[in-house]
């Protein structure tokens, strides 16, 4: 959800700016503006519009500059058109502001500041604006800056220009991500590591309340009374996977096939030959708790649902899975000792974020496992593991929700006194995966031919249940068909009043144990007219099984019965023609509760 990037130095800003915020696109955002340094006139000229960042490109009259600021937005405050996108400039065209967050007292400043004023926009950044230009009349723009800061409820990520000295670029941060970036040639500044890839050497992730003077080739950074903070820079070793879409016609495409590769780096990452690779620490300080709680939202807790089984059955520790948002405000009474896993890509779901402020507060121990190392989540959180999945650009999520299932499975057996060979079983479901992925035909037929019913039902019990939450989520976040995964047995106890004739449901099959059963579930919507799919395995595979996946670790299958899945999803999505990458009303990273 909305993006941010500024630029300051000796290559163009506009190509800097431009390009960072084509790499937030993933991030989903609905109009697009950036506010670039005319050399000629000496003069900040500010461009946006409605839509794609190519509509911008379009419009930008400018071939270089050597400053500026540019933003995606994502309404939250106002509609979506031209005068509400960022940047906002003030009335007396001294400050030009981008910001990402949302002020939850901005009405309440509009009316004790500027009752007599007409905003030119609805939005809850262009009060925070005209603040600063108030102050900035009466003191340094640094003290007015930072004196509006101290006034702001909820969440921000700002940068500032002041137009009487172009060069210097202000920004500050309080919930909403914000991280500089440094090379010999300039300075740039993004919502998101991606805006900072090719430009940055070195990079800082600002902490909450703090707030940074810039120029071309230094910044300081302070925190909000103004006094002078050190800093560490870390060197920017972007993941070896390539942020491009290559060969494939939609990163969603892209990140499906990565999945092997994926598996193979955690792998790598996580074994030393065949000695697990995570801190004493934290395996000491679980095992010294009681109760795992794992909370997470969509796709991520699904890969709880699938990390309880593996912990509960590998390590023997009770575990139970929450969904964020509920968790957040409708808090379950906690055993004596419980220890909290935050499962989250992009480590900034705010939903888990507001938990996290509740746990720290209350001093409990919080592991937070996130695909982004410099993330709110991560810093925040006493320990953080790594998903090592590389950028995941598609809004839908795949090889990041693989990725926590691996990285879940890893830590349940270093919790646990199993011996058998984990780091093989990963590496057979990895070649699995690999040798699935060029049967994509069946996937592309049943999309085509069977998915043209509004509805879908994915079914299946134990994790073959959980698989098919996710699974029902991927299809209908991308191809708007509505989906729902079921217990297979639970079927009967009122939604099989909703199979008719041609009613696609598929059914997933990995568990010996309740194989039969499902297998009379999918018979019983067949005799009601369902056009149906299986999803098996080689030792369980029966007559007229469409997709048969080669046998793997049974605690392991989650792993490969999601593939077919995510394909399921991507051709039906192909098929009706949809925005697969960048699905309507969804945002890649949700960084509002
Ligand atoms: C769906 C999807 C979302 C995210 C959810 C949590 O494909 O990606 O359901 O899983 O918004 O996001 P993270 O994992 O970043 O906390």
């Amino acid at each position: 959800m909305c993006g941010i990037v500024g630029y300051l130095g000796k290559d163009n800003a506009k190509e800097i700016v431009l390009n960072g915020l084509k790499r937030l696109e993933y991030r989903g955002y609905d109009s697009a503006g950036m506010s670039l340094f005319d050399e000629s006139s000496h003069k900040f000229v500010n461009f946006k519009e409605k839509g794609r960042i190519k509509i911008l490109e379009e419009s930008l009259t400018l071939d270089h500059s050597s400053m500026g600021i540019g933003h995606t937005r994502w309404a939250t405050h106002g509609r979506v058109n031209r005068e509400n996108a960022h940047p906002h400039t003030s009335e007396d065209g001294r400050f030009t502001i981008v910001h990402n967050g949302v002020i939850d007292n901005h009405n309440k400043l509009k009316k004790l500041y500027f009752e007599n004023h007409t905003f030119k926009s609805e939005t809850d950044t262009e009060v925070i604006c005209e603040l600063i230009a108030l102050y900035a009349q009466k003191m340094p723009s640094t003290d007015a800056i930072r004196k509006v800061l101290k006034m702001l409820h909820g969440s921000y990520a700002l940068l500032v220009i002041d137009h009487d000295d172009p060069n210097t670029l202000y920004a500050a941060k309080f919930k909403s991500p914000l991280l500089i970036g440094k090379s010999d040639n300039g300075m740039v500044i993004g919502s998101d590591m991606m805006a900072l890839v090719g430009t940055a050497d070195n990079y800082l992730a600002l902490d909450d309340e703090t707030f940074l003077r810039v120029t071309k080739n230094n910044f300081t950074l302070y925190d909000l009374d103004g006094e002078v903070l050190p800093y560490q820079m870390s060197p920017l070793d972007i993941d070896d996977f390539s942020s491009e879409k290559g060969e494939f016609d939609h990163y969603m495409l892209k990140e499906i096939h990565e999945q092997p590769a994926v598996l193979r780096r955690i792998i790598s990452k996580y074994f030393n030959d065949t000695t697990i690779h995570i801190d004493d620490e934290i395996i000491n300080t679980i095992k010294s708790h009681d109760r795992i709680h794992i909370l997470a939202a969509g796709t991520s807790m699904h890969a709880g649902l699938i990390g309880k089984g593996l912990l509960e059955s590998f390590s023997n520790i009770p575990t139970e899975v929450h969904i964020a948002s509920e968790f957040a405000y409708q808090q379950p009474l906690l055993g004596e000792k419980p220890f909290f896993i935050l499962i989250s890509q992009s480590g900034e779901t705010a939903d888990l974020r507001a938990c996290l402020v509740n746990l720290k507060k209350a001093q409990h121990k919080v592991l937070t496992i996130t695909n982004v190392r410099t993330s709110t989540l991560a810093r925040e959180a006493d320990f953080a593991l790594e998903l090592h999945a590389g950028p995941e650009i598609a809004v839908a999520s795949t090889k990041a929700y693989t990725a926590q299932i691996a990285v879940l499975s890893i830590l349940a057996y270093a919790l646990s006194n199993q011996s058998f060979d984990l780091k093989r079983e990963l590496s057979e479901t990895a070649q699995a995966m690999e040798h699935f992925l060029d049967k994509y035909e069946v996937m592309e037929k049943f999309a085509k031919d069977y998915l043209q019913k509004p509805n879908c039902f994915y079914i299946g019990r134990g994790s073959d249940y959980y698989v098919g939450l996710e699974a029902a989520l991927k299809l209908k976040e991308i191809s708007y068909i509505q989906t729902e995964g079921f217990a297979a047995g639970e079927l009967k106890h009122g939604t099989i009043a909703l199979i008719e004739e041609g009613t696609p449901v598929i059914a997933i099959i990995s568990n010996d144990k309740t194989a039969e059963n499902t297998r009379s579930n999918l018979s019983e919507v067949k005799s009601r007219g369902a056009k149906t799919l299986t999803i098996t395995f080689e030792s369980l595979k029966e007559n007229g099984d469409e997709i048969v996946l080669d046998n793997i670790n049974p605690s392991l299958s989650p792993l490969l019965t999601v593939i077919p899945t995510q394909l399921i999803a991507y051709y039906a999505a192909l098929h009706r023609g949809h925005d697969i990458d960048k699905p309507r009303n969804l945002a890649k990273s949700v960084t509002v509760e």
